[in-house]
C-alpha cells in the first residue's frame, strides 16, 4: 500500500524535522518552507492533506502570509485538506483560517498524538471525497446532442451521426416508436453544414393523403378547390436546411414519384404548377416500419428507398440498451426534479431493481412518462418502484430463469460486502476479488444504486 501524500508548509526547521520525523512512518511526506514552494509543491502532487504554519516568511509574525497560502491552495482545489497550525495565543487567525476553508487548526506546541488523529480524520475525509469524485466521474452519462447513452449501441448510433452529419446525403432513421429517432434527426441537422437554416418535421402519417403532396411541394393558385392563393411547400421553405420525413413509410405512391424525382434532381413543382423549382434541402426520412417489407409487398417503391437509405441509422430499442436505462431515468429525474421543485429526489435502490427488471416496450418515451409522473407522485426524498408504478411487473413472473437466479445471488452478495464494508467500494472490491471498475459495472448491471449504503 502506498502512504498518503502530506505536505508540510512550515518556516522553522526544527518543527519541521519533529513533525516529519514523528509522521513518516504514516504518510509520505514533503516540506516547503514558505507560501511559493508550498504552492508549487502542492500543484505537483496534490497531497491528500497540507499542513500549513500560519506565521511564514518574510512576515513570520503575521498570519497573512499563511492565509494568502491557504487561500491560493484552495482556489487551486476547493476541496483540499488543509490543517493550520498557529502560533499560541493565536486562536483568533486559526478561527479566520477554517473560516475561510481550512479543514482544522493545531496550535503550537502541537501534540504528537493530535495531530496523528487529526490527519487520521482528515485523511479519511479526503479519500471519501476522492472516491466520490471519482464515482461522479465514471457515472457521468456520455450525453451527445442531448441523448443520453454510454452503452455500446448508442455510441455506435453516435458515431455514426458524427460522420453523416457534414454530409449532404439522405439518411433514413429506423427504430421503434420513442426510441428517439427525431432527436437522431435532429442531431444529424444541427451538426451539418446546414445548421443555421431551417428543420422542417412532416410526419407523413398524421396529414391527410390529398394534402400531403400539397403540404410538401406547395400549390399554384386555383389547383385544386380550396386552393386560393399560391402557397409554397416544406421542400422549398426548407432549402438550405432539413427537411425530416417522419413516418415516411405512409408516404402515398404518388407523392413517393415526385420525392423521388426531387431528390435525384433537387428539383420539383409545384401542385398545378410548370415552373421547376430548386431547393437544396436535405432529407432525412424516419420509420418504425418495415420499409423493406413494404417494397417486398409493392406499397414503398425500391429506388426511392434506396436514394433514401444511402447511410441508414438505426436506433436501438431500450432493451437493447439496458446498461442506459438507469443513466436516462437519472438524466429525466434530473429535469423533472428541477422543473417541479424537486431537485434533492433519488431513486430507492428497489427502485432501481425495478427499472432494470423492466420491459421497456415503450422505450424511451415510456421511460420518460413513468419517470415524470413519478417525480409528481414522490412524497419522500426517493422515488419507489411503486412511485414509478413498476412493482407489479417486477414481482410478477415468479419463475426465475437460471440467469435470473444467479444474478439475484450475486445481488445479495454484493450488497451483504457493501454493507459490511460501510458502502466503501475499493474495500468492498477487495473482498470480492474484483477490481474497482469491475464492481460498478455489476453494481450497474444488477441494479444497485452507488450512493447506497444499505
Ligand atoms: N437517448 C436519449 N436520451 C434522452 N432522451 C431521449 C433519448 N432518446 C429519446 N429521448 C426522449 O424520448 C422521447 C422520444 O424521442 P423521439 O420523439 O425522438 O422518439 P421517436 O423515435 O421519434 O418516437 P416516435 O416513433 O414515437 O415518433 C423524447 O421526449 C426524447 O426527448
Ligand atoms: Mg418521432
Amino acid at each position: 500500500m502506498t502512504k498518503p501524500q502530506l505536505r508540510i508548509v512550515e518556516d522553522d526547521d526544527d518543527i519541521r524535522t519533529q513533525m516529519k520525523w514523528a509522521l513518516a512512518s504514516d504518510y509520505e511526506v514533503a516540506l516547503a518552507g514558505g507560501r511559493a514552494e508550498g504552492i508549487a509543491v502542492f500543484t505537483a502532487v496534490r497531497p491528500l492533506a497540507t499542513l500549513l504554519d500560519l506565521g511564514l516568511p518574510p512576515r513570520p509574525n503575521d498570519p497573512d502570509e499563511g492565509l494568502a497560502t491557504l487561500s491560493a491552495l484552495l482556489a487551486a482545489d476547493p476541496l483540499a485538506k488543509v490543517i493550520v497550525v498557529s502560533g499560541q495565543g493565536d486562536r483568533q487567525n486559526a478561527l479566520r483560517a477554517v473560516g475561510s476553508g481550512a479543514y482544522d487548526f493545531l496550535t503550537k506546541p502541537v501534540q504528537v498524538d493530535e495531530l496523528k488523529l487529526l490527519l487520521q480524520r482528515c485523511v479519511h475525509v479526503a479519500e471519501l471525497e476522492q472516491e466520490y469524485r471519482a464515482m461522479l466521474e465514471e457515472q457521468r452519462a456520455d450525453v451527445f446532442e442531448g441523448m443520453v447513452g454510454a452503452s455500446a449501441a448508442m455510441q455506435s448510433v453516435f458515431t455514426v451521426i458524427r460522420k453523416v452529419a457534414p454530409t449532404s446525403a439522405p439518411v433514413l432513421i429506423l427504430g421503434e416508436s420513442g426510441t428517439g429517432k427525431e432527436m437522431v434527426a435532429r442531431a444529424l441537422h444541427r451538426l451539418s453544414p446546414q445548421r443555421n437554416g431551417p428543420f422542417t418535421a412532416i410526419n407523413c402519417n398524421t396529414i391527410p393523403e390529398n394534402l400531403l403532396e400539397s403540404e410538401l411541394f406547395g400549390h399554384e393558385k386555383g389547383s385544386f378547390t380550396g386552393a386560393h392563393a399560391q402557397r409554397k411547400g416544406h421542400v422549398e421553405s426548407a432549402a438550405g436546411g432539413t427537411l425530416f420525413l417522419d413516418e415516411i413509410g405512409e408516404l402515398p405512391a404518388s407523392v413517393q414519384v415526385k420525392l423521388l424525382r426531387f431528390l435525384q434532381e433537387k428539383k420539383f413543382q409545384r401542385v398545378g404548377g410548370r415552373q421547376e423549382i430548386h431547393s437544396d434541402a436535405r432529407v432525412i426520412a424516419a420509420t418504425n416500419a418495415n420499409l423493406q417489407e413494404a417494397v417486398t409487398r409493392g406499397t414503398f417503391r425500391e429506388d426511392l428507398y434506396f436514394r433514401l437509405a444511402v447511410v441508414v441509422v438505426r436506433v436501438p430499442s431500450l432493451k437493447e440498451r439496458a446498461s442506459d436505462v438507469v443513466v436516462i431515468a437519472k438524466e429525466f429525474l434530473h429535469r423533472y426534479g428541477v422543473e417541479h421543485g424537486k431537485n434533492r429526489l433519488s431513486f430507492s435502490t428497489e427502485a432501481v431493481r425495478a427499472l432494470h427488471a423492466h420491459d421497456w416496450s415503450g422505450n424511451v418515451r415510456e421511460l420518460q412518462n413513468r419517470v415524470q409522473r413519478a417525480v409528481i407522485m414522490a412524497d419522500g426524498k426517493r422515488i419507489t418502484a411503486d412511485d414509478l408504478e413498476l412493482s407489479a411487473a417486477v414481482t410478477a413472473g415468479a419463475a426465475q430463469t437460471l440467469k435470473e437466479a444467479r444474478e439475484s445471488l450475486e445481488r445479495e452478495i454484493v450488497q451483504d460486502t457493501l454493507r459490511r464494508h460501510g458502502g466503501k467500494i475499493s474495500s468492498a472490491a477487495i473482498e470480492l476479488g474484483i477490481s474497482r471498475p469491475t464492481l460498478y459495472e455489476l453494481m450497474e448491471k444488477l441494479g444497485i444504486a452507488k450512493d447506497s449504503r444499505d
